[in-house]
């Protein structure tokens, strides 16, 4: 019986990655290891928590002893690493946290695979694999057209990208050093259920049915490529059954927004779902100080994925916003709970000044 390792699986796009592989793979078990921290949550988790191939575990991987004895006791046969603090705003604030666990936190992985796997893999085939799941981020910004590629150099410009992008070259250097079976996957930014409301859709969502200012942070020109985050574990699962050892696949889905006309997107579908006069929630945007080191534009070339692998997209981004926004307004005890707390000081100290 294969038993793969999901780090992180109890925040955003974890809890999807794990849901479709306890429920898609009963042959296999699912070892969800968290840390739980302010945006990790069990309760994404709830409908197969008591499945007999689910099984978490509460640790942290920044803690080397700990995950080298987890490795020794369980015998993972591979392991889908997204544990990651994953919020460009946090980084400014405490880039440090996010070396820690991005970066040695995934180093500690890596030399527990390494320790515990039978590194030869000669002919690329292994029984084994160690799969880093990474963000276009680390491409840095685009400024006059064009798209990511997979050979797109790497220039990450917050200390957040700038902490994946370490992590993505300690797997490749293991892989090239110690032969360790490794695939990367790069992908565009995520929206959808269960996505912690310091992000921008949730974040919008949540303050138009509180009522609250949008902050817009500059002009609202910058534009991100946006894809379902039940597409991307779809993608994730087919990376990890069919991806070449080694190589890496970009994710997205074609689909580029600039944040204003995004934001005017949500605004009038929260219009309809509240039953608010068409234009209302519009009003609650408001222009704020700009990100430092604000990237401009994000855009995946994900032909790669597309051709090779045969995965695409499967809805719509008008859908997957409806989608979206039905989740949180049927869920609304999940938003008042994970914002609830600590969480409510940090935002307000986030915007004050702003
Ligand atoms: P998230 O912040 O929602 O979840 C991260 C999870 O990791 C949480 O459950 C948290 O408790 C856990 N975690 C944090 N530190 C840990 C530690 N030290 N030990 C164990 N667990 C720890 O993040 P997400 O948006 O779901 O992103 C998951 C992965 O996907 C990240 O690696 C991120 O870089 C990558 N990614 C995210 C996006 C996106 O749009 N959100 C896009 C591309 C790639
Ligand atoms: P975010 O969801 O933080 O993702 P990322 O920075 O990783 O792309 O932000 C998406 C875009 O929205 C980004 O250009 C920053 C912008 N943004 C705002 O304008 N206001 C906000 O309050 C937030 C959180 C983001």
């Amino acid at each position: 019986m294969k038993k793969i390792l999901i780090t992180g699986g109890a925040g955003f796009i974890g809890s999807h990655v794990v849901r479709l592989f306890v429920n898609k793979y009963p042959e296999c078990e699912i070892y969800n290891l968290d840390k739980l921290t302010y945006a990790g949550n069990l309760e994404n988790l709830t409908d197969i928590e008591n499945k007999p191939n689910y099984h978490f575990i509460k640790g942290d991987i920044v803690d080397a002893d700990y995950i080298y004895q987890l490795f020794a006791e369980h015998q993972f046969d591979s392991v889908i690493h997204l544990a990651a603090e994953s919020h460009v705003d946090r980084s400014i604030t405490n880039p440090t946290e996010f070396v820690m666990t991005n970066v040695v936190g995934t180093v500690n992985l890596l030399n527990a695979a390494k320790s515990n796997w039978q590194l030869a893999i000669g002919n690329g085939v292994s029984e084994n694999l160690f799969y880093h799941v990474s963000t276009d981020e680390v491409y840095g910004s685009l400024h006059d057209g064009g798209f990511f590629l997979e050979n797109t150099p790497y220039d990450p410009q917050s200390p957040y990208s700038a902490s994946k992008a370490s992590s993505d070259h300690f797997v490749r250097a293991y892989h090239n050093t110690y032969k360790l079976p490794i695939v990367i996957s790069n992908c565009s930014n995520n929206y959808g259920p269960n996505q912690f409301p310091e992000k921008l859709i949730p974040l919008f969502i949540n303050n138009i049915r509180n009522n609250k200012p949008l902050p817009v942070y500059g002009k609202g020109e910058n534009v991100r490529d946006w894809l379902f985050v039940v597409d991307h574990a779809r993608a994730i699962d087919d990376v990890f059954h069919k991806g070449k050892i080694g190589e890496t696949y970009n994710i997205g889905g074609f689909n580029e927004w600039k944040n204003l006309d995004l934001i005017k997107v949500i605004c009038k579908v929260m219009d309809k779902k509240l039953g608010r006069e068409i234009g209302e929630s519009k009003k609650l945007i408001s222009y704020v100080t700009d990100r430092a080191g604000h990237d401009l534009r994000y855009a995946i070339d994900a032909n790669k994925i597309m051709n090779e692998l045969g995965w695409k997209p499967s809805l719509q981004f008008e859908e997957g916003i409806e989608k979206t926004i039905d989740w949180y307004l049927t869920n609304q005890k999940w938003l008042d709970d994970v914002t609830s707390g600590d969480y409510a000081k940090y935002y307000e100290k986030l915007y004050v000044g702003r």
